[in-house]
């Protein structure tokens, strides 16, 4: 729970991003105001162009506001020179973006060790690591795969491991679900909401609503703004998400 003195882990303050310039111009990000405490699992929804992925690109110092602050705890994040920007993306923020892609010329395993190596892991505790979140994503006799050997889904679910390899303290996912079948999203959405119960803060953006129920918070984005914001009872939703991959065709229809 968050106290007094713990600042929000995000606090953005009239946010304006533009795009374009002149007669092209365009407010993508118009205004926006928006605190997200540590622990929360938010789930962004609007429709195609009202700016989610913008909103998360900025948010995980990938791109610059025009306006407005952004405090990620506590601090005033976008004045850092961007070697500090850097640092604070491979140690506390986990991307998981269907466009990341995986190192062509390391193997499977190597890829998802890699955010490790910036963070000063010796070589044997960065492959352990990266061997068992492949396993957690059922990739585990893939490690020494070489990416183009790889299925689309699988390389999907290969970067998402690697997002996560390092159990960062801010996830962002956007659509991490969108190309894959119900198994593997089931998989995904399960790592997630293990992230979640650990306490960490979790900011996912989605076009499927069944997914909002793993979070605790859905906010509904319209035209570059915030048009609702709703609290969720949290649904306990892990337990029945991971049966199915272990279990029967029965535990299928009784998860249901
Ligand atoms: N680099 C860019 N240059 C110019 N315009 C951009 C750029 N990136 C995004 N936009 C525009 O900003 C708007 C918001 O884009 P954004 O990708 O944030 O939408 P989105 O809500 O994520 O949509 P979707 O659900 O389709 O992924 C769109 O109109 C898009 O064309
Ligand atoms: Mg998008």
């Amino acid at each position: 729970m968050p106290s007094a003195k713990t600042p929000p882990v995000i606090n953005l303050r009239g946010l304006v991003k533009r795009y374009g310039q002149g007669d092209a111009e365009h407010t993508v990000l118009d205004g926006l105001n928006l605190t997200i405490d540590k622990g929360e699992f938010i789930a962004i929804m609007g429709p195609s162009g009202c700016g989610k992925t913008t909103l998360l690109n900025i948010l995980g110092l990938l791109d610059d506001s025009d306006e407005g602050a952004y405090k990620l705890n506590g601090k005033n994040v976008e004045e850092l020179s961007s070697a500090k920007q850097a640092k604070i993306r491979s140690r506390d923020i986990g991307f998981v973006f269907q466009s990341f892609n995986l190192i062509p010329r390391l193997s499977v395993i190597e890829n998802v060790a890699l955010p490790l190596t910036y963070q000063g892991t010796h070589k044997t505790k960065r492959l352990e690591a990266a061997s068992k979140v492949l396993k957690t994503f059922h990739l585990g006799e893939r490690e020494y795969y070489m990416p183009y050997q790889l299925s689309g889904g699988q390389t999907q679910r290969v970067a998402i491991a690697r997002a996560l390899v390092n159990n960062p303290s801010i996830v962002l996912a956007d659509e991490p679900t969108g190309n894959l079948d119900s198994r593997s999203s089931h998989v995904i959405m399960s790592e997630l909401a293990e992230l979640h119960e650990q306490g960490n803060t979790i900011i996912m953006v989605t076009h499927n609503p069944d997914l909002t129920s793993y979070a605790s918070r859905v906010i509904h984005m319209l035209d570059g703004k915030i048009d609702r914001d709703t609290k969720a009872p949290r649904v306990k939703k892990q337990t029945a998400a991971k049966r199915p991959l272990s279990g029967s065709r029965k535990a299928k229809k009784d998860s249901k």
